[in-house]
């Protein structure tokens, strides 16, 4: 067996000689074993290592070790326990099954007993690790291949291709800060890790931090990190953003919502490239380019005085602005050939075809949610087609032009045609906030904060 499969157990019973005989029995044929005569040296054990097999007498002095049972199958849910039980105790043995046992032994056995109970239990447990393991991967994989996809730029329309350039040449300098500008969708994340991973920064970290999705208390821990104890929940010392950066990237979402407060400090962090953890002295160097991206007009938010004027300067150093899709319309067809290629691909569809009349619709549609409202088309278009031709009838351009059935005439003033819009589409969507937020071309945080704001709530079992 090697090293990575062999299995701790522990020995949880009142009788020192029989947890002896056993630990001496275990360790000699090969398992790291542990003996514990208490409910409480037990907890040490099971708190300070890895224990993957629970041998436990259900009949300890004091205690009811069916209690005992319930509790470690709640905390350490991946270990099994084998129960002892006295003979002639089915009842006991039953309830202990039903909560969780993974098999049971009735006092005396014999090492045979004893052997083939744990070797049972070590098939069992080795086999999970090994879905685990394949899970991660897989995971790992996935995850790998969404980065891919993530990171083709595809267009041909003359805007687009000015992007690209703008691009090459951010890639080149390395130090410089870059702010992207551009409506929802318009694929600012896309070309910000363009950037990151054609620059010589691109075998480090690309951090992508959207400062909405983070509470304001936690914040500035997240970005500087803290010092151990620095305040309650500190529990250990924590690299904040700028120092996991090192090297690397940090793509700054949604700048414009950055709080007040935070700025200056991230200002003078990426004027001095030096930082100090909360609750810490000790200053840190760390080399890392900021990449920000705004969907607001921030110079608005500067002339609001709710953006400082200084840190836009220090992060628009080159400035690359997206334009909405509906203002290169020459980019629809080949960015839909992509997303049905790369679909078909996921789905594995290998047939499916775009049929007449699918581009001339989608080239007279707006797409108020831009690229990703294309992509979702494109992805919800190839899971509900029948056949293999994707038809006219098969993208939703027509509805969602109208604002999702609102009657001019029921328009009464801004805020309330954005409460009837959301509630609408959360509606329409079957209240999940992904779906609804990219039918209203915003991203999810948004839309929980325009929820947040007017008070618009979902009911229990409504929720997705
Ligand atoms: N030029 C492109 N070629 C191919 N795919 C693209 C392109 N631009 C964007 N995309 C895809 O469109 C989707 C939306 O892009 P992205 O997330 O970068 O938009 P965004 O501007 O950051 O949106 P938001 O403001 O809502 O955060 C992503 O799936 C991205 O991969
Ligand atoms: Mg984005």
């Amino acid at each position: 067996m090697s090293a990575q499969e062999k299995i701790n157990i522990l020995i949880l019973d009142d009788e020192k000689q029989f947890t002896e005989e056993l630990h001496e029995f275990f360790e000699k044929s090969g398992f790291e074993a542990f003996e514990a005569n208490t409910e409480k040296e037990s907890r040490k054990i099971l708190n300070s290592h890895n224990i993957d097999l629970l041998i436990l007498d259900v009949r300890l002095p004091g205690v009811n070790g069916l209690d005992i049972l319930k509790e470690v199958k709640v905390q350490f849910p991946s270990m099994e326990v084998i129960v002892v039980s006295a003979h002639g105790d089915m009842d006991t043995v039953i309830k202990a099954m039903r909560l969780g046992a993974f098999d049971y032994l009735r006092k005396p056995f014999r090492h045979i007993d004893i052997q083939i109970a744990i070797e049972r239990t070590q098939k069992y447990l080795q086999l999970n690790r090994k879905l685990k393991l394949m899970e991660e991967r897989n995971s790992l994989i996935s995850k790998n291949l969404e980065k891919k996809i993530d990171r083709q730029f595809i267009g041909v329309s003359p805007k687009t291709l000015r992007v690209f350039e703008a691009a090459v040449t951010a890639s080149k300098y390395p130090d410089a800060n870059v702010l992207i500008t551009g409506e929802s969708g318009t694929g600012k994340e896309n070309i910000a890790r363009i950037i990151h991973y054609s620059s010589p920064r691109k075998d480090h970290v690309f951090c992508a931090v959207n400062s909405c999705a983070i509470s304001e208390n936690l914040m500035e821990s997240e970005f500087f990190g803290h010092k151990k104890g620095a305040f309650t929940g500190a529990v250990s010392d924590k690299m904040g953003f700028f120092e996991v950066c090192n090297q690397g990237t940090l793509f700054l979402d949604e700048i414009a919502d950055m709080p007040f407060n935070l700025q200056a400090k991230i200002l003078r962090a990426t004027e001095e490239r030096v930082i100090t953890r909360v609750g810490d002295t000790k200053q840190i160097q760390t080399d890392f380019r900021i990449i920000s991206a705004t969907n607001h007009d921030i110079e608005l938010n500067v002339e609001n005085k709710k953006f400082r004027l200084d840190l836009l300067h220090r992060l628009n150093t080159l400035h690359i602005h997206l334009p909405p899709l509906r203002e290169r319309r020459e980019d629809i067809e080949p960015l839909l050939l992509h997303f049905v290629n790369t679909y078909a691909i996921r789905f594995n569809r290998p047939n499916i075809r775009v049929g007449p009349g699918v581009i001339d619709a989608l080239m007279k549609y707006d797409f108020p949610g831009n690229i990703r409202e294309l992509r979702n088309m494109t992805e919800r278009a190839i899971i509900l087609a029948q056949g293999d031709t994707l038809g006219v009838s098969d993208f939703p351009v027509k509805a969602s032009k109208s604002a999702n059935g609102i009657q001019v005439d029921e328009i009464v003033d801004l805020k309330t045609t954005e409460i009837a819009l959301i509630r609408k589409v959360l509606q329409n969507c079957k209240f999940n906030q992904q779906s609804s937020a990219d039918a209203l071309g915003i991203t999810r945080d948004a839309l929980i904060r325009k929820m947040k704001k007017y008070n618009i709530t979902i009911n229990k079992g409504e929720e997705k």
